[in-house]
């Protein structure tokens, strides 16, 4: 089933960073419902070869590339000959992706801060971007916002919240807004006690009650992390400082989340926990496409129901607003922290209570500087990675204490 392009015709060229994962595959279904609104010009993904030959069958890119050359090689061998694109490696393979496949916008959705350089890339070359990689305005906002101003370059938001807020902000005079409300389902861990958390396994913590996601935010979305990630995303992509941006919990994830303005009035997006509708919202703004799916049902969901976050339970959020408060830096060294831990707790290396205990010290140890490179950025990401692994190495060759 071919939905290449033809040439001249005026459908959208999309290229997908990350387009094996979560967002990359809930993009390519949006695609596939609408092929006479869009073409697929380039593909990125790191390794799931299987998954990514299907979709360069399906979609016909002309350029794909992959995590390394042992990749791309594997990759060759499952295309038949006479249909296969050209095919790149590595981080400067992502970039061209970005940069010189000839799309019309870029899908940032490839998971973690690896998302950052071929983003800005994009930026910088003045090609639209739909970001979903969070940690890209996470490690560097100001620099990203401020390459997406001098080029003039749309940057639209995929993050379900930060696209209910951008929706909501249609329309509305900046000066009228009084605070940002990003809700929170509270993941799988909400209502356990303390004494529990000690002891969530990584199966635990994979189990997100509403939304499907991949492993690095479901992870994220348990220990409030997402939540931290996501309250600097909204500082830097609304340019509101953080105490004008507030968290509250909604366990039934219905309210995307809502902004606030001065006269009291509150307005809110609503839709059923299902990212094709911000994905596709990215894709097409300012128009809105038809998406089949379950409609939302206030009558059958009945009940909205909201609460203040527990920061003593779950102290992301309060790491995630003082790496906001000390800027420059040190949003860099949450992030990276926080990577490299989930990836510990993943692999059975870390405990869940662990998490933010490796990101809090990364960040005691770290004195935030003024941003002003995407090496800087780089080189303080690699620094607060190699802490935090050499941290949880200790914390691993520490005799064990015996249990109480
Ligand atoms: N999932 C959601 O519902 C959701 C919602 C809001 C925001 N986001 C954000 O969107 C981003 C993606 O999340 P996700 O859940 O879709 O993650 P995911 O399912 O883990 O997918 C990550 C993608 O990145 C690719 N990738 C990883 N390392 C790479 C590398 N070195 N080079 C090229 N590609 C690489 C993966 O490729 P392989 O799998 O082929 O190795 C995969 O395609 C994250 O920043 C997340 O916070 C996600």
């Amino acid at each position: 089933m071919e939905k290449r392009t033809t040439p001249g015709s005026s459908r959208k060229r999309l290229a997908i960073l990350g387009s094996t994962g979560s967002i990359g595959r809930s993009t390519l279904s949006v695609v596939a419902e609408h092929p006479e609104e869009f073409a697929v010009v380039g593909l990125a993904a790191g390794e799931n070869v299987v998954v990514l030959a299907q979709q360069i069958q399906e979609f016909r890119p002309a350029l794909v590339s992959v995590k390394d050359e042992a990749v791309a090689a594997r990759l060759r061998e499952l295309l038949p000959r006479d249909s296969t694109p050209r095919i790149l490696a590595g981080p400067e393979g992502v970039r061209e992706v970005a940069t010189a496949s000839g799309a019309d916008l870029v899908v940032s959705a490839m998971v973690g801060a690896v998302g950052l350089a071929p983003t800005l890339a994009a930026i910088e070359a003045g090609v639209p971007v739909a970001l979903a990689n969070k940690e890209t305005l996470v490690a560097a906002g100001p620099l990203v916002m401020a390459a997406a101003k001098a080029r003039g370059v749309p940057l639209i938001p995929v993050d379900s919240e930060h696209s209910a807020i951008f929706q909501a902000l249609q329309g509305q005079r900046r000066e009228d807004l009084k605070r940002l409300w990003l809700t929170a389902s509270g993941g799988p861990f909400r209502s356990w006690e303390a004494s529990r958390l000690e002891k969530v396994t990584a199966r635990e913590a994979l189990r997100h009650p509403n939304w499907n996601m991949g492993p690095k935010i479901t992870i994220d979305s348990a220990t409030m992390f997402n939540k931290a990630l996501e309250v600097i995303e909204a500082s830097v992509l609304f340019e509101l400082p953080v105490d004008k941006i507030a968290v509250v919990i909604h366990p039934q994830s219905i309210v995307h989340s809502m902004v606030e303005f001065v006269d009291g009035s509150v307005i809110a997006q609503m839709g059923v926990p299902d990212m094709r509708l911000p994905i596709a919202y990215a894709l097409t703004y300012p128009r809105r496409l038809p998406l089949n799916g379950p409609p939302l049902d206030l009558c059958q969901i009945a009940r909205l129901s909201f609460e203040p976050p527990d920061e003593a339970r779950f102290p992301a959020l309060t790491l995630g607003y003082t790496a906001a408060r000390a800027g420059g830096t040190m949003p860099a060294v949450l992030n990276a922290a926080n990577e490299v831990a989930v990836a510990a707790f993943l692999e059975g290396r870390l405990r869940f209570l662990d998490i933010p205990r490796v990101v809090e010290a990364a960040m005691a140890a770290h004195q935030a500087q003024p941003l002003e490179s995407l090496e800087q950025v780089l080189a303080v990401n690699d620094w607060a990675r190699d802490f935090a692994q050499g941290l949880i190495r200790q914390k691993n060759s520490a005799p064990k204490q015996a249990e109480a």
